[in-house]
């Protein structure tokens, strides 16, 4: 796709069609004022007849205006126009996205009215344009037999109407680069569990690592594993005949001095039956999106390297496949962890918080600037904030505070927990230092109060994405969140 901006002069550009938005009760904004003008009227004229109302989500493709050089205008709704925001902008420009890719189109303006609001800035709205572009691309690699549809004709967008055009194309750029690491995510979360396992994503990941320069991997096998001591991670893996593997994917693109890493660690359970503590059947197939963290890691990487941010990353990716069986972990099992710390197993469904124990042990080697992880960790916090916020919670509140914002900015958003210390009490354990489960209640802060156990000292924070990161039911599949939030806080970072 090639992405550009257009700052003046919608009725002459040279382009297949012009997207304009229309407002609740078929109003026209300044955009499309302009463009029904040069038509002599004929926009507002067919508005009038009601066939469009300007709800979000409607489009009406028209041919043939008169007046303006473009073939086409794609009509979008925005819905009423005293609460256009950011959001509402978002969604139009998806919708018409969608429908431009459903015709022979090759070539758009996007002259959506914009809101005045910073999150919709030149560079904002060019970052909007090539990341929404890009996810109304996105097919799934499936593997269905059937012949696959056409494949689209849309070749060139162009974005506006921008005051400065450069930063819009820096926006456009980064844009393409989250679209390209969305893309990445969801397509590894999206495989079935026999083909992406813990070995696949490790050859992902060195797959990665030789296509750009600033790239380092190293991937730790079973018997390294157990040479890092990381008693937590094997015991959720023994139950499997997929053997584990541990990640190390670094992005060095800081110059010859490393400064203090940015940690990202990712759950990396490429099929959570529960183990013994087996799960039931019903959606069961869902636990295939259970290395959702470790793909958005991956993801955040290759936005990294792409990008050439100016910045020291290192994922860390714990890879296990949770398995009943004759050599599975039982509950009331006592296992060490690489911290030297003795944990109680008392539902061997609580995994994803043992193998992100080790990792996060393994991470004070970097000696990092800060730490986050990211996991599908828990059903309860899909339970306290539903499908629209991923939980964050931590022991720093800048860290914190740094991830709230941007995923407002990058419209991912998440929603912090309390992390106190009363919580500790629901995980004493008579046998051991910690069981590995709270009781059911406040069961997503008990999850990450075991993680802070293995945090001390540490900048951390802790992302659970279990109601976020994929969808269930028709539209089933990843939703590459949180990969827009991480790459915003990346970015951020990479500019102060
Ligand atoms: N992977 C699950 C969490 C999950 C649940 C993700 C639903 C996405 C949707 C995790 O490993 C798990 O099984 N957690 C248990 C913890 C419990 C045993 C304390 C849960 O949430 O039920
Ligand atoms: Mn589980
Ligand atoms: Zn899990």
């Amino acid at each position: 796709m090639e992405f550009g901006v257009w700052t003046k002069g919608l009725a002459t550009l040279t382009v297949d069609c012009l997207v304009l938005g229309v407002f609740e009760d078929a109003k026209l904004g300044a955009q499309g004022g302009s463009v029904d003008a040069a038509t002599g009227g004929r926009l507002r004229k067919l508005l009038t007849r009601g066939d469009f109302s300007g709800r979000p989500g409607e489009t009406l493709l028209v041919a043939d205006l008169p007046g303006i050089s473009a073939s086409h205008v794609l009509l979008t709704g925005m819905g009423p126009a005293k609460q256009l925001h950011r959001r509402s902008w978002r969604k139009a420009w998806s919708a018409a996205a969608g429908a431009l890719l459903r015709t022979r189109i090759a070539s758009c303006a996007v002259a959506l009215d914009r809101p005045e609001v910073k999150e919709l800035d030149d560079y904002y709205l060019g970052r909007a344009v090539a990341e929404l572009t890009g996810a109304a691309l996105y097919r799934i690699n499936d593997l269905k037999t059937a012949r696959k549809p056409p494949p689209h004709a849309l070749k060139k967008v162009l974005a506006g109407p921008m005051r400065r055009a450069a930063a819009g194309e820096r926006g456009l750029a980064h844009g393409e680069a989250v679209a390209a690491a969305q893309s990445v995510q969801r397509d590894l979360a999206n495989l079935p569990a026999n083909i992406c396992t813990p070995t696949y994503l490790a050859e992902q990941a060195r797959a990665l690592a030789k296509r750009h320069a600033s790239l380092r991997v190293r991937v730790l096998d079973e018997a390294a594993i157990r040479r890092e001591k990381m008693g937590c991670l094997l015991a959720v893996s023994q139950g499997s005949h997929q053997p584990p593997r541990f990640i190390v994917l670094e992005h060095q693109g800081a110059g010859k001095k490393l400064p203090p890493p940015i940690v990202l660690v990712g759950k990396g359970v490429t099929f959570d039956s529960g183990g013994i503590s087996l799960k039931d059947p019903p959606g069961m197939d869902e636990m295939k999106f259970d290395m959702s963290g470790a793909a958005a890691v991956i993801a955040a990487l290759t936005l990294a390297a792409q990008l050439r941010l100016p910045l020291h990353v290192v994922g860390l990716i714990a890879a296990v496949e949770n398995m009943p069986g004759g050599r599975a972990v039982k509950p009331g099992d006592i296992v060490t962890s690489a911290s030297g710390q003795t944990v109680e197993i008392l539902n061997t469904d609580a995994e994803g918080r043992l193998i992100l124990s080790d990792a996060l042990h393994y991470a004070r080697r970097f000696h990092p600037a800060v730490v986050i992880d990211i996991a599908t960790l828990t059903g309860a916090c899909v339970v306290a904030l539903g499908h629209h916020h991923s939980g964050v919670m931590g022991n720093d509140q800048a860290l914190v505070r740094d991830l709230l914002e941007a995923g407002q900015r990058a419209d991912d958003r998440c929603w912090q927990l309390p992390l106190t210390e009363e919580y500790g009490e629901q995980l004493k354990s008579n046998f051991a230092d910690f069981a590995n489960v709270g009781g059911r209640d406040g069961g997503a802060i008990t999850a990450a109060t075991f993680l802070g156990k293995f945090t001390q000292g540490l900048r951390w924070a802790h992302l659970d994405i279990a109601g976020t990161a994929y969808q269930s039911g028709a539209a089933k599949g990843s939703t590459a969140r949180p990969t827009p939030l991480l790459a915003d806080f990346l970015l951020h970072r990479a500019a102060r």
